[in-house]
């Protein structure tokens, strides 16, 4: 097995910019049984290029739990050969990840401007920020709360009818640049506001008397990068000195335990936590944001894809936060209304214990700023497509979403004092 690592040595891969770039890759789920196992999984990913979809990096594997990762199509069949060898189950999850990447386009809409069930580039969903705040002038307003590493600017909806001293729920998409149903869900909820205020009793109330602060997309360079050059990238696109890698990983980058659990050290790596707590300016400018208006934002919710799982604090340490049962009961609840729709399953707990631990994270960072309700949702699927999920699963895992946001945004509602 050692020489089978051996011979497939080291090699210099990455995706580029035409068509077909993954053409032929596969994305393989393994279940390690025990520590051997998850040693051969580690040497595998020493050894050559590995992209590790669910964990997010390979030091986030562990024995009994599922491990989905990518590798280049010249490398599949060692790869395969390996696992059989050192007698690891194993299933292929994406056969071709190109023909799965073609076929995320699939949606029934036609038109080639901006679309609710479509994946949208970032200037039309920079164009469209601009759109549906001038239509609902008394319902959305636009604003920049910075600048990206590459001078892009973050749009930032307040959504809300105005009215004296209401309290806020904030809400981000596209912290993860390839997790693109993240936007495509912010996209969706401030159009639902927009067109259920005022007809939908439940809606209207929130709007009435909350506001809703939407960043439908945290990194934007990032999610720039996947529709130019490499569909598969995570992290942001800043450079780091003394380094050729690319990138943070800005959910490494929050100052809460920051580089202590889960996350590298590492520029290379796909969790890297960056030189600095804070060090992106992207999570800069959030988490300006959000400590410039601590009084108001009682919510903090941030939505990531893939596994269908519900999560709150903590991720940086097993320690169960102060409101742990409290927390735990609306994720309940809230997972029991997301399922009522399409019968979509979601898990749910502190993040560390539900998954792994992963320090800096923005859902802890803003428990600790105060903000009780924090969750991190990971929308569909469970791994049949991952991160390539077909435009035509936009709109039911929208509507599901939809049910728990509202539900978590009531029960906010009905506990503000
Ligand atoms: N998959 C997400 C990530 O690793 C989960 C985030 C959970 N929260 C956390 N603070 N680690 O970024
Ligand atoms: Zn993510």
């Amino acid at each position: 097995m050692w020489v089978l690592l051996f011979l497939i040595g080291a090699a210099a891969v990455s995706a580029h910019l035409e068509d077909g770039a993954f053409d032929g890759q596969k994305v393989f789920r393994v279940i390690p049984q025990n520590d051997e196992q998850v040693e051969i999984i580690n040497s595998l990913a020493s050894n050559i290029q590995v992209d590790f979809w669910q964990p997010d990096s390979v030091t986030l594997v562990r024995p009994k739990t599922e491990v989905d990762f990518r590798v280049e199509a010249d490398m599949s069949l060692e790869v395969e050969d390996l696992l059989k060898e050192s007698g690891i189950e194993y299933t292929v999850l994406i056969d071709n990840l190109q023909a799965a990447l073609d076929a995320q386009f699939d949606s029934k809409a036609r038109s080639t401007s901006h679309s609710y069930e479509k994946y949208n580039s970032w200037e039309k969903i920079a164009a469209w920020t601009a759109d549906i705040a001038a239509q609902n002038p008394d319902l959305v307003s636009r604003s920049v709360i910075g600048e990206t590493y590459e001078g892009r600017p973050m749009y930032l909806l307040k959504v809300g009818k105005s009215g004296p001293n209401k309290k806020a729920i904030f809400m981000d998409c596209g912290f993860h640049a390839r997790e693109w149903i993240s936007p495509a869900f912010c996209q969706w909820f401030v159009k639902e506001a927009v067109e259920t205020y005022g007809k939908d009793t439940v809606m209207t109330t929130l709007l009435n008397s909350l506001d809703f602060y939407v960043l439908p997309v945290v990194n934007i360079d990032g999610y720039v990068y996947t529709w130019t050059n490499n569909r598969m990238w995570r992290k942001t696109r800043s450079k780091n000195p003394g380094s050729l890698c690319i990138g943070t990983d800005p959910n490494r980058n929050f100052n809460a335990g920051w580089s202590t659990v889960g996350a590298s050290k590492n520029p290379c790596d796909s969790t890297y936590c960056g030189s600095a707590p804070e060090s992106e300016k992207e999570t800069k400018a959030l988490a300006d944001f959000i400590q410039e208006h601590l009084s108001t934002i009682k919510a903090y919710l941030t939505i990531h894809s893939y596994s269908q799982l519900l999560l709150f604090p903590y991720s940086y340490t097993y320690e169960l936060p102060s409101d742990y049962e409290e927390l735990n009961s609306i994720a309940e609840a809230a997972s029991k209304q997301l399922a009522s729709l399409h019968n979509t399953k979601y898990n749910y707990g502190p993040g560390a214990k539900t998954i792994y631990p992963a320090a800096g994270g923005s859902d802890d960072w803003a428990y600790d700023q105060g903000i009780k309700y924090s969750f991190t949702f990971e929308l569909r699927d469970t791994g049949r497509y991952g991160f390539a999920l077909p435009e035509s699963q936009i709109k039911p895992t929208c509507e599901e979403t939809l049910l728990a946001v509202k539900y978590i945004a009531n029960y906010v509602l009905e506990h503000l004092y």
